[in-house]
């Protein structure tokens, strides 16, 4: 799909955070170094839209579907309405934000629905498919561990009350984790904080790889989107649905006010669960 690129960055990507900035190094001699993207973030180097892929046909069912194996399956593939909102939504607001005049990034899940929007995507905007950057795991949904398989409003139900109540996973003692149920056939079990995280690479990897043209980041579903844009603008990730996208939807990232803190991402809540 992607030659050269393509296998260099994966390697890059599978190598652990610490590591990453010595694969930057060994792959663009001229830059100093490739720290982690800190948030909330005032400022990026380049201009960031946030995609959220066409409703598959898993979500068309209502039907959580986050396992890793499948994520080329045909049930998450675009779904007719998917396909239009893609076409119509997602190109519309692309166009009218001028997102890609100067050229751009396709950065996406391989997800089926999140990988066939790119396609569409790079169609409608004239773009070549060598565009498109292939995501292997960083931009995926979150894992929904033991809620697999499940109806999607009961897992979300499910998930936002162990959110409410330990949005990061290290706090088993409230227990969270009773909610968050590791799965039985390979789906891992996130917190909001596990999806962070490996959001986060893929933009301190683009930070540091692109100068001028735009990145669009495109997910399977909402919350690596939503979860990202909290971040950024350094709001508590419980509320991270604020920033909900409809499938389809194009938004620019939008940043904050304030400063990056340098410090380990920190999260207040002065009357738990209800921030
Ligand atoms: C993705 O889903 C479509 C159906 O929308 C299916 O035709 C296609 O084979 C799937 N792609 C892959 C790579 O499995
Ligand atoms: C296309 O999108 C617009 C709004 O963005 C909506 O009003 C219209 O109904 C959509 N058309 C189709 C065919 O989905
Ligand atoms: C996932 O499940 C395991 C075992 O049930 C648990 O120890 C862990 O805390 C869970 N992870 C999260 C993020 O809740």
């Amino acid at each position: 799909m992607v030659s050269g690129l393509g296998s260099k960055r994966s390697l890059l990507l599978s190598a652990a955070a610490a590591a990453a900035s010595l694969s930057l190094n060994a792959l663009s001699p001229g830059r100093a170094s490739a720290s982690l993207a800190q948030f909330p973030a005032s400022e990026l180097n380049i201009r960031y839209f946030l995609v959220r892929a066409g409703e598959s046909v898993s979500e068309a069912e209502g039907i959580t579907s986050t396992n890793p194996a499948f994520k080329t399956a045909m049930r998450n593939g675009l779904s007719p309405a998917g396909r239009e909102q893609v076409k119509n939504e997602s190109l519309q607001t692309l166009f009218s934000q001028r997102a890609c005049d100067d050229g751009c990034w396709l950065w996406t899940s391989i997800t089926n629905n999140s990988y066939q929007t790119a396609e569409l995507l790079a169609t409608g905007l004239l773009l070549g498919r060598s565009r498109i950057v292939p995501e292997f795991s960083f931009l995926d949904s979150r894992g929904v561990g033991a809620l697999e398989g499940f109806e999607q409003a009961k897992a979300q139900a499910q998930l936002s009350q162990g959110d409410a109540l330990d949005p990061s996973g290290g706090r088993s003692e409230v227990g969270a984790h009773v909610l968050r149920v590791q799965g039985y056939d390979g789906t891992p079990n996130e917190s909001l904080v596990d999806v962070l995280v490996r959001v986060r690479q893929v933009m301190s990897v683009t930070e540091t790889q692109y100068s001028q043209e735009d990145v669009l980041i495109i997910t399977p579903d909402s919350l690596p989107l939503s979860v990202l844009q909290a971040a950024v603008l350094g709001v508590d990730l419980r509320q991270h649905s604020r920033y909900a996208f409809r499938a389809g939807e194009v938004r620019p990232l939008q940043l904050s006010s304030i400063p990056p803190t340098y410090a380990p991402f920190q999260m207040t809540c002065s009357s738990p669960p209800n921030c």
